[in-house]
């Protein structure tokens, strides 16, 4: 099933071009990456989809619905979330509070419930706590529940961020550079999450530099260059491909 589409894409910052005329598609089920040179394009892309910024042009429909233009939480609400390239952390909380946190603002605002502290609030709050522990678990950090996220290795406070994602139960989510400043172990085992994430359910969409982790998770590869899409295909042919070695080394080949 065709899960995002984005048609036409286009953006303009003043005079410049950042986005001309993009098109693809993500299917439920599928890890694909979008990547390209610095300037190419990507993070404009993202911010289109998910509503922080609005395209010059084009559309983005999300399971059949025009999502183009609306504010990021209606399109988060919609089942489409995004992971930041910085984590942003709480220092008063837990890591487990964070969890429980992300989780509790998935579950429908009863405002009156929270405020009086009804029993149907504690039922939430307890829910919350519950489904947060079950996805630390599940993303290798249950160890590590009652720490301190500043306290933690850094690829655990990216994890962490993943893990806020994945409590909203997105049905596609967007990573922006998973593993930058990661350690290659680090790296690794983001890989490994990805794969998990996508096997529970989530369909990926990710922005990344390192061509290993590219390379290694997708199964489709979206490449733009001074925003245009000059290439798309599995990793094996656009490893291969002329236009992207150019782009990629600035050369002719
Ligand atoms: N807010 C902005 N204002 C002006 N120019 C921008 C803005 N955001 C991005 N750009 C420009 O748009 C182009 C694409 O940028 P970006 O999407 O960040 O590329 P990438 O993420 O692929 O490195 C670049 O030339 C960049 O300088
Ligand atoms: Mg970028």
């Amino acid at each position: 099933m065709r899960l995002l589409e984005v048609k036409g894409l286009t953006k303009y910052f003043g005079g410049l071009a950042a986005l001309t005329d993009v098109d693809f598609h993500v299917d439920t089920g599928e890890i694909v990456a979008l990547i390209g040179p610095n300037g190419a394009g990507k993070t404009t892309t993202f911010n289109l989809i998910t509503g922080f910024d609005h395209p010059t042009k084009g559309r983005v429909i999300f399971k059949d619905r025009d999502i183009t233009g609306l504010r990021p939480h209606k399109i988060a609400g919609y089942g489409l979330s995004r992971t930041w390239q910085q984590t942003i952390l709480f220092k008063e909380m837990t890591t487990l509070d964070s969890v429980a946190l992300a989780c509790r603002l998935h579950q429908k605002p009863r405002l009156f419930n929270c405020l009086l502290k009804t029993p149907r609030s504690r039922q939430d709050d307890e829910a919350a706590v519950e489904q947060a522990e079950e996805i630390l678990e599940f993303l290798g950090m249950g160890s590590h529940r009652y720490e301190f996220p500043y306290n933690l290795p850094y690829g655990f406070q990216r994890i962490l961020g993943v893990a806020m994602t994945v409590a909203t139960k997105p049905e596609l989510m967007l990573l922006d550079e998973a593993v930058t400043g990661m350690n290659p172990v680090e790296a690794l085992t983001m890989m490994d999450i990805i794969r998990k994430i996508r096997d529970r359910g989530i369909t990926i969409l990710l922005v990344e530099h390192n061509m290993k982790v590219v390379m290694g998770v997708s199964e489709r590869i979206c490449v733009l260059d001074f925003g245009r899409k000059i290439a798309e295909g599995k990793p094996a042919e656009i490893s291969k491909n002329k236009d992207v070695i150019e782009a990629y080394l600035g050369v002719n080949v």
